[in-house]
This record gives C-alpha cells, structure tokens and sequence, in this order.
C-alpha cells in the first residue's frame, strides 16, 4: 500500500499552548479520539466437564465454569453490556486421543453449552473455537502425519469441527489453528450447508508466543504438548510483513473479520493491519497479557483497574474494533462504575 502523505499543521509556542486543552476534564473528553464501550469487549471463557476441576493456578480470578455455573455468571455479564462471548471447553483428558474424536461429537460440551447459552440469552453472540488442541492427546491444534501437523488432514477435521458448532448455534466461528486454506474451506462447507449468515472471524495472524501459557494450563494442553512447540504453523514474532500476507489470504478466502494475537506486544500488527486493509480487526488479550497485570498490580507496580483500562485505550487507539479480554466483566464494570470484589490484595493506590 502507498503510504498517505500528511503533512501536520500546527502553530508554535507561546500562540498555540497544547496544555490548554488538556486542562479540564470537559475538555479532555471532548477532544478524546478514541472511546471504549461495552459492545467492543468480548468475554473469553472456559467450561468445564463436571470431572475437571474449577480452579487452575496461572490464570488468578479466572474459573472453569460448569455450564449452570456460566449461565449465572452471564446475567450479571449481560446487565453491564457484554454482548459477546468465546468459549473455550475444557473435557476430561481421558476423551483426548490422537484424531480428536471429541471434537465432532455433535452431543458433546461445546454443543451443549452453546444450546443452553443460546436458549437462556439469545441476543449474546456466541464465538466458538475451530481449533483440535481442546481433543488432542499430542495438544497440538491440527492432526499429525508421521512427525508433522498435516495442513490438509486437518482441513477435512475442521470442516466437521466447524459444521457442529454451526448446527449447535454458533453466531461466529473463529479458527484459531494456523492452517493453510482454512478460511476457504470452511466458508464453503458452511455455505454448502446453509449457515451463508455465520460469520468467520480468523485468527490471521497468530504468533508462536510464550504468552499463551496460563491459556494452556487451563485447557490442560501443556501437559500434552510437553517440549513440543507451534512453530511450525504460527507465526514467527519477528515478522510482520508475513502478517499482511496472512489476512490478505484470509481476506480472500471470506474472513469477516481478523484477529491479531498476542495483542498488546502486538499493537504493531494491529496499526498496520487496519491501516492496510480497512476491515474489522479484533485483538486477543491473551491470557499472560493479562495474568502480568495481575502480578505486577498484586507487587504495587501499579492500580489493576487502571492498568487495564489504559490497556483497553491501547488497543482501541491502534486501531481494533474490539478485544477479547479476561478482564471483559471488571472492564465493563469500570465503565459502569459499579463496585467489584477485591481482587485479593490490596490496591497499590
Ligand atoms: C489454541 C489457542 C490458544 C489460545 C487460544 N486458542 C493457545 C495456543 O495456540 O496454544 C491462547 C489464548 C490465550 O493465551 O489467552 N487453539
């Protein structure tokens, strides 16, 4: 893309002061260039089968819901405007095995939980994962031939994986796996099969990122991945050209909407994306991102709500329509300015 010239008119001191504009709150707020709203956060959450259990020690005041458990946390979710919903299941180890068979069982969790989320709140958009590390006993996202995760053998799974999760009720599938071609290949099984009105939100750009870790205790991946690694299919964070290309593909093949992952060491794949492309991007908080906000508010660096509004702003100023985020519900609040539970320690303000 040709970059846009610009050239940037202003006046010089003592005739322009830029303080006077920042100097009252009226003011500051009516010169905000960007806001955030309730309707630009999406709720991540895990569920769990009745064997797993709710807690899990990386990812601090995040649980593993039951299904009943998440259709209690979600009135409260709902009243403050969270209108989105990813969800993320977490079955018992033993149903893992080398072809993912729980991934397409049609009578399984993920199906479940979205026909009770679906029958309880019918406007909350539900967001499900089209990815096979939840099924795996290797944890890794695709099928494995001989030593390597084969890009086609996995399309033909995903194609399944996502066929149940549109029958279920899902409003946005989101491929979350890395494969080649995958945006194509499932825009056409879902329009062979009548879901033409089920979006494809694609995780373009995803990076091999040690920041996924808390993600992966709570999913109980790590321990099926052991020492291996992603690098084969995500990304390289030293790239981002690459990452042009990636949606550029995905674009192509029928993605509605991009996600950028991590998002805040990311911001930078985020600007150009939106800057390149003009379509919806949306960031993924991912789970270290937010899990350091948490230690480094519990050491007194400095007030976790604070840290995570400001982190909010981020990603809007680089340009994402919206987030995904574990902090969605206390950021809601903190745009409702309602109370909320202590986080367990005291503040550092
Ligand atoms: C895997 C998947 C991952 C996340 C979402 N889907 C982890 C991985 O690629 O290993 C990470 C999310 C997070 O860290 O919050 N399909």
């Amino acid at each position: 893309m040709p970059k846009k010239e610009t050239t940037l008119i202003t006046g010089s001191f003592p005739k322009t002061r830029l303080r006077r504009a920042r100097s009252t709150v009226w003011s500051r707020d009516m010169l905000a260039e960007n806001t955030l709203k309730s309707s630009n956060l999406i709720w991540p959450v895990f569920i769990r089968e009745e064997s797993v259990s709710p807690n899990f020690k990386a990812l601090p005041g995040v649980k593993r819901y039951l299904i009943a458990e998440l259709l209690n946390e979600l009135k409260y979710a709902t009243s403050l405007g969270i209108q989105m919903l990813m969800l993320f299941v977490v079955v018992n180890p033993l149903k893992r095995d080398s072809k993912a068979s729980e991934a397409f069982n049609e009578k399984g969790l993920l199906c479940k939980a979205v026909n009770a989320i679906k029958e309880k709140f019918p406007n909350l958009a539900i967001i499900t994962d089209v990815a096979l590390d939840p099924y795996t006993n290797h944890g890794q996202d695709g099928l494995i031939i001989g030593s390597e995760v084969d890009n086609d053998l996995t399309l033909e799974a995903l194609k399944k994986h996502a066929l149940i999760q549109a029958r279920a009720g899902a409003d946005i599938i989101a491929p979350s796996e890395m494969m080649d071609g995958r945006i194509g290949a499932l825009r056409e099984i879902l329009d062979t099969h009548g879901f033409q009105h089920v979006q494809l939100m694609s995780y373009a750009a995803k990076y091999a990122s040690c920041l996924y870790g808390p993600f992966r205790d709570a999913l109980g991946s790590k321990n099926c991945l052991g020492i291996a690694d992603k690098k084969t299919y995500q990304m390289d964070p030293a790239n981002s050209d690459e990452a042009l290309r990636e949606v550029a593909m995905d674009v192509q093949e029928g993605a509605d909407s991009v996600i950028i992952k991590p998002g805040l060491h990311y911001l930078d794949i985020v600007h150009q994306v939106k800057e390149t492309f003009k379509l919806p991007v949306i960031s993924f908080h991912v789970s270290a991102e937010y899990a350091m906000l948490y230690y480094a508010a519990k050491e007194g660096c400095f007030d976790f709500d604070e840290a995570l509004m400001e982190s909010m702003m981020c990603f809007k100023r680089a340009g994402s329509n919206a987030i995904i985020t574990y902090g969605a519900v206390r950021v809601a609040e903190n745009l409702a300015e309602k109370k909320y539970e202590k986080l367990g320690y005291e503040s550092a303000s």
